[in-house]
């Protein structure tokens, strides 16, 4: 039998850094009109996905989620397929924590951090449990691949929220999910397509450098490995919507080729972000996002909106 859920109402159910939530509006509105099938090919905590999905107007027939974290991958696979399993070993686990002293929930969450799942669910819960209660709900991992974000010490963090993952579950529900480099997950969306990328931004300065999510480094070479497979999208005639921070390094990649926009060959917009997750909280506060379209206006949703209004 399927959980209850509903899939309209579902929202990202891990705290992600770079997560997309303040940025929504600005990226919906941009989106092209008719999607077939969605690619979010950074997946992270999926917010431009479970947006997406709470739209009627532009909820897309199919969708593929990826990313290259294997156990972020896992949670999302379990909370497709799983999640009543998941809701009852999480709601073990958070139940000891929420019950416990300060001092003896810091010993459970280094207890939790320190020990090897024991199959797929219980490293779900494990994930979610560590990710709700770890500082910021940050994800690094040390160069054995091992979790190693510190404690959070929250008052009541929300360990488990049984809807949200219910909605979650059921937004999932048809979603092929993968684990693959961008590159060759990327192979696969065809003309028509819309492929959203969300990749770890390149530092606004080497100390405010946070591209951990994995155990290699997003560099330079990662930014322009992914600007050719934007390039080889557009020969293919996806559609592609990116977003980055606005340094001159991304800037210059993008606007360098000739093309029909303006004389280049993407269309590059700015738009104000807050950035809910930075490693220095006084750096924390309003930075313009970067977001670049191989797709010429009149095609994106707004311009279907004011069509209508007029
Ligand atoms: C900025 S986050 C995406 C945030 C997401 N948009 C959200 O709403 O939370 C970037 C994601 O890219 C993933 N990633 C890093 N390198 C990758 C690669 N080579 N291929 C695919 N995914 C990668 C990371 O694991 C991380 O989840």
């Amino acid at each position: 039998m399927r959980p209850a859920g509903n899939a309209g109402a579902a929202r990202p159910f891990v705290k992600w850094a770079g997560g997309k939530t303040q940025l929504l509006d600005a990226l919906v509105e941009r989106a092209p009109r008719d999607i077939d099938t969605y690619y979010e090919t950074f997946l992270g905590g999926g917010a431009m996905f479970f947006r997406l999905l709470s739209d009627p107007d532009l909820a897309p027939k199919r969708a593929v989620l990826n990313d290259v974290n294997r156990d972020l991958v896992t949670v999302y696979e379990v909370v497709r397929d799983e999640v009543e399993r998941l809701v009852d070993r999480l709601g073990r686990t958070a139940e000891g924590y929420l019950a416990a002293d300060e001092d003896e929930r810091a010993r459970l969450f280094y207890e939790e951090r320190g020990r090897r799942p024991e199959g797929r669910v219980d490293l779900a819960a494990r994930f979610i449990f560590l990710n709700k209660t770890c500082f910021n709900g940050l994800y690094r991992v040390n160069r054995k691949g091992e979790f190693n974000v510190p404690h959070g010490r929250y008052r009541s963090p929300r360990i488990l929220d049984e809807q949200g993952l219910r909605d979650a579950s059921a937004a999932l529900r048809d979603v092929e999910i993968t684990c693959l480099d961008f590159e060759a997950a990327l192979a696969a969306p065809r003309a028509g397509d819309f492929v959203y990328l969300d990749p770890p931004f390149e530092p606004l300065s080497k100390t405010s450098s946070f591209t951990g999510y994995t155990q290699g480094a997003f560099d330079r070479l990662e930014q322009r490995r992914l600007k050719w497979a934007v390039d080889d999208l557009t020969e293919r005639s996806v559609c592609v919507m990116l977003s980055n921070s606005p340094q001159d390094y991304i800037l210059g990649l993008y606007s360098a080729d000739r093309g029909p926009y303006d004389g280049t060959r993407y269309r590059l917009s700015q738009t104000p972000a807050r950035r809910a997750i930075n490693p220095r909280g006084d750096r924390r506060g309003v930075i313009d996002e970067l977001i670049v379209l191989n797709y010429p206006e009149g095609t994106e949703r707004r311009s279907l909106e004011s069509s209508t209004q007029a």
